[in-house]
């Protein structure tokens, strides 16, 4: 059974289709990434998986139930977790207490704090717990957006954008510790313009153009479709 099906999700905004008939399936152990240009409404999807935004037509499924209008707090409570394309966070709180407030979906508050800083350690954090989120260099800034996913316990994460503005050095950190938990049973579904890493992560790649899927397959084959190519590499090249 998939662990997320997507079947016919459409959002408006007033005139405007920002996801348009959208179906897919996310197997469990995946790395399904989802790629094309801007505005094409990829973020909206994520936030109709998530619960965020409700969907005006289609059905989200997740562990084979319907999660349709289901309040983000509680997807979370169930193993559904998603980071932010921008990222805000209280200026005043470290990155423990940022990550132990995460961990409090699942725990009482000595067991999150523990939680927490193993959570840190697992994500390459260790010694730098009582720094603000602010004063972390922006590879542990997303070091910490994974984290925050991560101590909710979440079976399926959500990564939008989680490499943007790293260099491609600064992003084998964020992916080893991706590829590791993945190893570890998590599934995740990522969001990335950064093409040399979301083709050497990924499993298998959907791509969203004006809110509609155009392709779908594994990156070997996507790189080599002209649909993808005319709607989104030529642009993707040219950046
Ligand atoms: N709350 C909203 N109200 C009105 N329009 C919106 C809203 N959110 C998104 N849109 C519009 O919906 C379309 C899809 O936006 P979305 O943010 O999902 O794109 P995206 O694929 O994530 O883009 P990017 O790669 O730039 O992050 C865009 O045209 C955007 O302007
Ligand atoms: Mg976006």
């Amino acid at each position: 059974m998939p662990l997320l099906e997507v079947e016919g999700i459409t959002k408006r905004f007033g005139g405007l289709v920002a996801v348009n008939a959208v179906s897919f399936a996310v197997e469990p152990g995946e790395i399904l990434g989802i790629i094309g240009p801007n505005g094409a409404g990829k973020t909206t999807l994520f936030g109709l998986i998530s619960g965020f935004i409700r969907p005006d037509a289609g059905n989200v499924r997740f562990d084979g139930q319907r999660i349709n209008g289901i309040a983000p707090e509680r997807l979370v409570r169930r193993g559904l977790a998603r980071s932010f394309q921008i990222v805000q966070t209280f200026a005043d709180m470290s990155a423990l207490d940022v990550v132990t407030t995460a961990a409090l979906v699942k725990r009482p508050l000595a067991e999150a704090v523990a939680h927490a800083a193993e959570v840190l350690r697992r994500v390459g954090l260790s010694g730098k717990e009582h720094l603000t989120p602010a004063s972390l260099s922006l590879q542990d800034k997303k070091l910490l957006e994974v984290a925050k996913c991560v101590a909710t316990d979440a079976r399926l994460i959500l990564l939008d954008e989680v490499m943007a503005g790293l260099t491609l050095a600064e992003t084998e950190a964020p992916l080893a510790v991706i590829r590791e938990l993945n190893r570890q049973g998590v599934t995740f579904i990522m969001v990335e313009h950064v093409m040399p890493v979301i083709m050497r992560a990924a499993t298998r790649l959907v791509v969203i153009n004006f809110g509609e899927k155009i392709a779908e397959g594994t990156p070997e084959t996507i790189v080599r479709d002209q649909n993808v190519i005319d709607a989104y590499f030529g642009e993707a090249l040219d950046a």
